[in-house]
Parts: structure tokens; sequence; C-alpha cells
């Protein structure tokens, strides 16, 4: 089986590279057109330039989810037929939600609230507001301690790739075998203690502790400005080696093969309710949305900054490493090594199998594998870096904000209580900790959030006031139809969703229908640390909106 996508496979891929491509462009050349607009300061930290901003937004969004998730889920769900619930997704769901927490965020930001309690409580005067907020903070907070630990892998294989640690492993076992070692999951030849997973673990954490203490201008916007540029580069470069493959000597099939299982439309998928909520999902998960970490980063602008042009700025230069880099390197390049046949397989084991098991047999042999195994790892590195940091910001912008504690303060607290939960996660990582938190905060939790925040800012805010905040200062001018869509589409949409992963993934996920029965201690140990911090956050909600009303009272 050697052949190329059909017809309607160029058909899919072209169109979507076509949109994404004419976007990006566009956005970027009006930003560049823009006029400098010269605004007031406030207190708060804010970001030194605009290309900086959208940088360090782009940084948030892109991340593991585009080079690993995306390719996974893509290809087991109609491969090009996937893209129509998901462009349908990304335009009635991802582009609205890009522009909600935007204009949430500069308006929090300019009543000196950095955070989604604060946001909501502004939003909506309801006592009740200012606790559903508080998820904006623990979702996030939730999710990076478990992204840390995924990241460390990547910084390990781009170290054990350039030094060609793992050469000589070129089956998919040998490889399984050397991941299991250094993740902790068993000891073995390659690997015999925890030491190696715990020191780049320690480095990371500390990487990212160094730039979330240097603060919003000097630590994130600059990791943004020096990392996004490494990360188009090295995407493009490998994209091209992909592309230019052909039908390798030691492989057993080719990249236009490749590229046809990524892109041939598999109709009969569409009638499936699942490929529709993997596609929503997959566009909040990418985009980095419901989980007040866009919010938080928003929160930095001035009153007059853009929001409308900005956000899709941000959104559309997420697609252009989503769907024209992330898609067309680890599958294609996967089909053209070991087949159709196997690909799938190994797709089914999910996304950390084909990042960190199958990719590192390819990279042996390829010419300069060691290097471009190092840039593949170090790329993803890159994108988990930039993503978590922001996932780390609200809790240190809460902190900040509402309880007035110095940066260092903030994040020294943060730092401990996350190295203090990862621990958990690394020690109980085969026993599935790591899966059930992803579950329940990286993919129902924000599917939640994203409902409440949209019902929040269309239905009680009001579309119309909402609209006429979105557009103080704005470069773009949002057609009129997403009036309509913010009102009525979105929210529906987003219900449907909703209820539809309530009850056909979210029950018997909480049963744990299919679990073995050793791992239900572990897997409700996850639960409790989950609904441990969304409790204490919370409570720390409750302690701040005393004070503040003792303060004013005195
Ligand atoms: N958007 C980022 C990604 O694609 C970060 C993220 C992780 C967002 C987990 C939501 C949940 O990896």
């Amino acid at each position: 089986m050697n052949q190329g996508p059909s017809l309607w496979g160029w058909i899919f891929m072209a169109t979507a590279w076509g949109v994404i491509l004419v976007l990006t462009i566009y956005c970027f050349s009006r930003v560049l057109l823009a006029k400098k607009k010269k605004t007031e300061s406030g207190g708060r930290a804010q970001w030194a330039s605009r290309i900086g901003l959208i940088l360090a937004m782009a940084g948030n969004a892109i991340g593991l989810g585009n080079f690993l998730r995306f390719p996974v889920k893509a290809a087991a769900n109609g491969g090009g037929a996937f893209m129509i619930p998901y462009f349908c997704a990304l335009l009635f769901l991802g582009v609205p939600l890009m522009w909600v927490e935007w204009t949430m965020g500069r308006h929090g930001g300019v009543h000196g609230h950095g955070t989604t309690p604060g946001m909501f409580a502004l939003m909506w005067k309801h006592p009740a507001a200012k606790y559903l907020g508080a998820l904006g903070i623990a979702l996030p907070f939730t999710i990076v301690i478990y992204y840390n630990f995924i990241e460390s892998w990547t910084l390990g294989f781009a170290w054990f790739s350039g030094t060609g640690k793992y050469f000589g492993l070129t089956t998919r076992d040998a490889m399984g075998q050397f991941l299991r070692g250094f993740q902790g999951v068993e000891h073995n030849q390659f690997f015999a203690s925890w030491l190696p997973i715990i020191f780049f673990f320690a480095l990371t954490l500390s990487i990212n502790y160094y730039f979330l203490r240097k603060g919003i201008s000097k630590g994130i916007e600059v990791l943004a400005k020096i990392g996004m540029p490494v990360l188009f580069i090295f995407g493009i470069i490998l994209a091209v080696r992909v592309l230019t493959l052909g039908t390798p000597p030691t492989g057993i099939s080719s990249v236009s093969s490749g590229l046809a299982y990524m892109w041939n439309p598999d109709f009969s998928q569409l009638s499936k309710a699942t490929v529709w909520l993997v596609a929503a999902g997959q566009i909040f998960f990418t985009l980095s949305l419901g989980q007040g970490i866009i919010n938080t980063y928003a929160s930095y602008l001035r009153e007059k900054d853009d929001v409308t042009l900005n956000g899709l700025s941000t959104s559309m230069t997420n697609e252009f490493a989503e769907v024209i880099l992330g898609g067309t390197i680890a599958i294609p390049v996967a089909v053209a090594f070991f087949g159709v046949v196997e690909t799938k397989l190994i797709a089914q084991e999910g996304a950390f199998n084909l990042g960190f098991q199958s990719l590192p047999v390819i990279f042996q042999k390829i010419p300069l594998g060691q290097i471009f195994g190092a840039m593949w790892f170090f790329l993803l590195f890159i994108a988990g870096i930039t993503s978590s940091v922001a996932m780390t910001s609200p809790a240190v912008a809460f902190l900040e904000d509402e309880f007035k504690w110095k940066r260092n303060r903030a994040v020294n607290t943060a730092f401990a209580v996350l190295a203090a939960c990862a621990v958990l996660v690394v020690a109980f990582f085969k026993f599935g900790f790591l899966d059930e938190l992803d579950f329940w905060a990286g993919t129902f939790g924000l599917v939640v959030f994203a409902t409440i925040e949209i019902v929040i800012f269309s239905w009680i805010f009001g579309v119309k006031k909402g609209w006429e905040e979105m557009h103080i200062g704005a470069d773009l001018k949002v057609p009129k139809i997403f009036k309509f869509i913010l009102k009525f589409v979105t929210p529906v949409y987003m219900l449907v969703v909703l209820g539809a992963w309530t009850y056909q993934e979210a029950i018997a996920k909480f049963l744990m229908k299919g679990e073995e029965k050793s791992r239900h201690p572990y897997l409700w140990g996850a639960r409790a640390m989950f609904v441990s911090l969304i409790l204490i956050t919370v409570f720390m909600v409750w302690l701040a909106w005393r004070k503040r009303k003792n303060r004013a009272q005195s």
C-alpha cells in the first residue's frame, strides 16, 4: 500500500492549509499596519510590546496538544473528515471564546483582578460568581502539576537524542522499555533508579520557576520572544524533512501514504457523536480555553489595547502550528517507516507512545537523526514550557492581586504546593494517577468552565454590553453575525457538548468502568487531590473577599 492522498484528501489538506495560511497572514499584516496607540499605564504589570504579547499568548496556546494530541486525534477520527467538526468547533466555539476570554481578562485587569474570581464578580453581581471563578485557578494549577512532568520527559529525551543515549535500541519494544525505565514505571537495564527522572523534573521546574519569578514582561514575554521563533524554525525544518523523505529505503511505506492516512476523509465517522465531541475537546485544549489562563494573560493589557485582532492572531498562530506543522510531522513519518497498520496501533496507544517511543526509533533510521531527534524534543519542550508558565500564572496572579503579596512570595508559595503535589504524580504515575487528573481537569473540567464563562458573558453580562466592551480600542471590527453566534450558537453548542460529554464519558469514568480494582485507590487519590485543590481555592477566595470587606469598612 503506497498510495498518496485521494482527490478528497488533497482537497481537505489544501483547504485547511489555505484557510489557515491566508488568515494568519491577514492577521499579522493588520497587526503590523495598525497604528500605535498611546495608552495610560495603570498600576499592574504589563506586556512590553504588542508582538511580545501575541507571542506569549501563542506560546500559551501552542503546546504538547498541537504536536502530539492533534495528529493522533485527527488520524483516529476520520482523517480529513475530522477537519469538518474541527473547523466548526474552531469557528463557533474556539474563536468566539478566545474573544470572550481576552475581553473578560482585560476588563478584570483594568479593575485590578487578574483571575476569574474577580472577573466573574465584575460581570455577574452575585455572591456565587467569585466561587465559580475559583475553578479558573484550580483547573490550570491541577493540569500544570502533571503537565510539567510530561514536559520534563521532552527535556530528557532532547538530551538523550543529542547524546545518542538510546541509539542502538532500534525496536519499539526496546524503546518502550527505555521510556518506562526513564519514567520510573519500572527499573531495568537502561534506568536502575529514579535519579534521572528526578533530575530532569527538578530542572524543568527550576526553569519554569526562573521565568515566572522574572515576571510578565521580563520573564514570560522574553521566554516567548526567544522560544516562539525557535519553535517555528524547528517545526518548519522538521516538516520539510518529513515531506522530502519520499519512500525511505529503511521504511516500509512512503510519506505520501502517510499524508493519505492523515487526510483521506472517512465520511462515515461524521455520523458519530464522539467525533464531534473529540473535535470540540481538541479545540479547547489546543487554544488553552476554559481554564482562565488566557484571561490572566489578557489582564496585563491596558484599558484601550485591542483584543479582537490580537485574539484572532493568537488563534490563527496556534492553528498554523497545529494543522500545518503538527499534522505534517508525527503521523506521516510514522506511516512511512512503520506502515498504516502499525501506525494505527501506535495511535491507539495514545500520544505519548507516538512521540516518545516510535519517533525515536525513526530518528535512528535517518541521516543526522541525533540532531533531528534533539530538535523534535526541544521543540516539544519549548511548546510545553510556554504553556506551563501560563498555567501557573493564575495562581500567582491571584495571590498578588487579592492578597497583595509580592511576586516573589506568590511564586515561591505556588511552587511549594506544586512540587508537593507533583511528588504524588510521579510516584503513582504507573497506576493511572496522571490520566485521571487529565480527564477531570484537562478534558472534562475545561468544558465545564468554558460553559460557565460563556453563560456569564453572553446571558448574564449580556452580549450587548459584552460586544461594546470587546470593541474598545479594537483594531478589527468583528462581523455582526458573531453577535448572534455569541448569544445563541456558542452557548447552546457548549451546553450540548457538556451534556453529551457527561452522559457519554464522565459517568462511566466516574464509576471507573473497566479499571482494574487494584488501581481504584490511586484514582480516588487523584480525585481527592483535585477536589482538595478546588476547595482550598474556594476557601481562599472567601478569605480574600472577607478581607476586602473589612478593609473597605475600616
Ligand atoms: N494549549 C496547550 C496545549 O495545547 C496547553 C494546554 C494544556 C491547554 C492542557 C489545556 C489543557 O498543550
